[in-house]
């Protein structure tokens, strides 16, 4: 009887160790956010530059929603609903959760003010910190699965805030700069020499196995079959971008696909977007605002159609995701994250040591050759998290590899990131691949 009322004991305080160490990644999820908006004014936070841009203050509010939404409102009985309105207002995309305001006119909502947002988040973050600590045992499970995919979807709007206040902010004649310049980020001048990795064909293996958290796009794990590859020890530089651009391959269209060509006439397309070229000289609009262009920095803000186009230049390829994700492999998952304070991809400073492929993680997301589509016996989840990713799976593209804007510990090797393939707000680059054997 003894035994048991330990083993009981024990368990109820590995239990509230869990959950005491769930509300604090909680509250420093929360805070990471929160400090991301600390440079920025309540003007700043309104505006909408584009149809995909959205004003900080709607992340700061959606993020919210989310877990009010799929979490308070489903466990915690005794919620109280800090108001009504948001949910129309700061629904993303669940059509099972209801109607919404329409996502080109986020922009429009100069109310609730950021106050009033911010006092959301406070009251929303207390009642995760209850509900946590206070939720039957029966329910735990569920309810951490959903706070789970709730820390990983706020991270994703952590990287989403930088993305979208770069854009807002490259279209204010000033220039604002987000953040002061970091001395260390132009020390690098040169890049590493290129070369080329092989890598095995055959039967292998990609997705998503194991415990840990992973959105329910990189699962099941599966089988597929590689021809031999090679893959570049490191991505495009904006030196060898530069040399794409001086041949005048924006307006060669050998090199494009028949839609990139379409949409670099349509868009008047020269370079990628936030370089700037005054006669002789480039430079680039950066969150620590304009400067010279270092040429042995990745190369970022390219579309799917500019990455493709590179490669056939070069005489190159994209790598297909499976290809990456095999490549991947054992290579450790650091690099230039947000944890950096960079929130600028940098040229690669670490020494000559293994491994051999570097930079495949952080610095920028690598577009690669595979459009976004579900993986052999892909269910989504029921209900509305179900459309959290499967409803996504048509004309989109393939990144992986996470970028300087990516928050720290975010990122996997079965990570799928996808995009419209005409995107390039977000920090996107190239690595380059070729067969062989
Ligand atoms: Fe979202």
């Amino acid at each position: 009887m003894g035994d048991i009322v330990l083993e009981v004991a024990v368990h109820e305080e590995a239990c509230g160790a869990d959950r005491r160490g769930a509300v604090e990644r909680f509250e420093a999820l929360r805070r990471e956010t929160e400090s991301l908006t600390a440079n920025l004014t309540a003007e700043d936070q309104s505006i909408q530059s584009m149809p995909d841009v959205s004003p900080t203050k709607w992340h700061l509010g959606h993020t919210t929603w989310f877990f009010e939404t799929f979490l308070l409102a489903r466990f915690d009985p005794d919620y109280r609903v800090f108001d009504p309105a948001f949910g129309y207002l700061f629904n993303s995309y669940y059509e099972a959760v209801g109607p919404r305001h329409p996502r080109p006119e986020r922009g429009l909502l100069s109310r609730p003010t950021v106050d009033i947002v911010m006092a959301y988040r406070d009251h929303v973050s207390s009642a995760m910190a209850r509900l946590i600590e206070r939720v039957a045992e029966p329910e735990w499970n569920e309810v951490v699965t959903l706070f789970e995919l709730g820390i990983h979807h706020e991270q994703q709007h952590q990287e989403l805030i930088l993305m979208d206040i770069k854009h807002v902010f490259s279209l204010n004649p000033l220039l604002p700069a987000y953040q002061a310049p970091q001395l260390q980020v132009q020390v690098q001048a040169t890049a590493h020499p290129l070369s080329w990795v092989d890598c095995d064909g055959g039967l292998k293996e990609i997705g998503h196995s194991g415990t840990g958290f992973a959105f329910d796009n990189e699962s099941p794990r599966h089988k597929i079959w590689l021809e031999p590859f090679r893959l570049a020890s490191r991505p495009v530089t904006c030196g060898e971008y530069l040399g794409f651009i001086e041949e005048a391959s924006y307006s060669r269209p050998e090199f494009w696909l028949s839609d990139g060509w379409a949409t670099v006439r349509e868009q008047g397309w020269e370079a990628p977007l936030y370089w700037l070229r005054e006669g002789e000289e480039w430079s680039v609009f950066t969150l620590s605002g304009r400067r010279r262009l270092n040429m042995a920095e990745p190369v970022c803000h390219l579309s799917f159609y500019e990455a493709d186009a590179f490669a056939r230049w070069a005489g190159k390829r994209l790598p297909t995701e499976a290809e990456w994700e095999t490549a991947a492999g054992d290579v450790p998952i650091s690099g230039n994250f947000t944890d950096r304070g960079h929130f600028h991809p940098c040229a690669d400073g670490s020494s000559d040591a293994i491994p051999q492929l570097r930079q495949m993680y952080g610095d920028v997301w690598e577009w690669t050759a595979s459009p976004y589509t579900a993986y052999p016996r892909f269910r989504p989840a029921g209900g509305a998290i179900g459309e959290y990713n499967g409803k996504f799976m048509c004309n989109q593209i393939v990144l992986r590899g996470g970028s300087a804007i990516t928050p720290t510990g975010h990122i996997r090797a079965t990570y799928r990131n996808f995009f419209p393939p005409s995107a390039r707000w977000a920090f996107a680059g190239l690595r380059l691949a070729e067969d062989f054997g």
